[in-house]
């Protein structure tokens, strides 16, 4: 019989063709997959909306990841009907392409806070962060009131927003010179706020934790809480889904 390459018999007994044909074969599958990644500028698909932190909320932020309440909250809703239901439009890639890093998280002790933002006011956020069996009696979670007492301390908003800019978050120069004003003059409902809103479009401008003579951490943490999957309009993202 004539030799042929591809005869099966053959390749099936001799284990180095096998592998190295083999080894060959996962190549073409793995080029196919992972080149297009190096040619193509971003796999997050745009979406209206989105800015990044402003100095207050990104602060809260620190604070949030400070308390470790990522070790029982994620911050990511799964296209299950179920998480849908209960937490809203599921989470889109774009709605943490600022989070650095991220808080999406890996465990649902208390539920999660994608989109918590407007869901409570922020006397609710404050009673419950205090003491939450005081608002949800079978609750588990630990109190914060320490929050309320501490005044906001950041030493350095600017390098803050330096350094999240150098990571890829799109911080402009008037951001970032302004950032130590900007971070007080969010919770301070007696500020000037014309060049605050200029900076952050839509950002929510008041005195968070219901103690306006002081900013403290329960403003920003509030702040945070306030702004979670706020930026994005699910519902205008919902109907164009249903519409293609
Ligand atoms: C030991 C686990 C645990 C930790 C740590 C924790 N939480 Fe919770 N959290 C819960 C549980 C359980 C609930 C549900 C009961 C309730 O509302 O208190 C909850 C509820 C909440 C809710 C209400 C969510 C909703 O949709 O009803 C918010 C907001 C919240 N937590 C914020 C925080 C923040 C901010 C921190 C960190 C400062 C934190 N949690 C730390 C367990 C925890």
């Amino acid at each position: 019989m004539a030799t042929r390459i591809f005869d099966h018999g053959r390749i099936e007994r001799n284990i180095t063709i096998l592998l190295i044909l083999a080894l060959v074969t996962v190549a073409i599958g793995g080029i196919v997959e992972i080149a297009p990644l190096f040619w193509i500028d971003s796999t997050i698909e745009k979406v209206k909306g989105m800015r990044p932190y402003t100095p207050l909320e990104q602060a809260g932020r620190d604070i949030y990841i400070r308390e470790g309440c990522y070790s029982c909250h994620s911050q990511m809703i799964r296209p299950f009907r179920d998480e849908v239901e209960r937490y809203g439009h599921y989470s889109l890639a774009a709605e943490s392409m600022y989070d650095h890093p991220f808080q999406w998280g890996s465990e649902r002790t208390g539920p999660d806070l994608a989109r918590v933002g407007g869901r409570y006011s922020d006397e609710w956020h404050v009673q419950h962060l205090k003491d939450p069996r005081a608002v949800v009696p079978e609750s588990i979670m630990p109190p914060y009131a320490f929050l309320a007492r501490h005044e906001l301390f950041v030493p350095d908003a600017g390098a803050n927003l330096r350094a999240l800019k150098r990571v890829g978050v799109p911080y402009d120069k008037g951001q970032v010179d302004n950032a130590a004003a900007d971070l007080m003059a969010q919770a301070d409902p007696d500020a000037d706020h014309k060049d605050f809103q200029k900076r952050y479009p839509a950002a929510q401008v008041r005195d968070f934790d219901g103690d306006p003579k002081r900013v403290t951490e329960m403003d920003a943490l509030v702040a945070y809480l306030q702004v979670l999957g706020t930026m994005v309009d699910t519902k205008a993202a919902a109907a164009k889904e249903q519409a293609q």
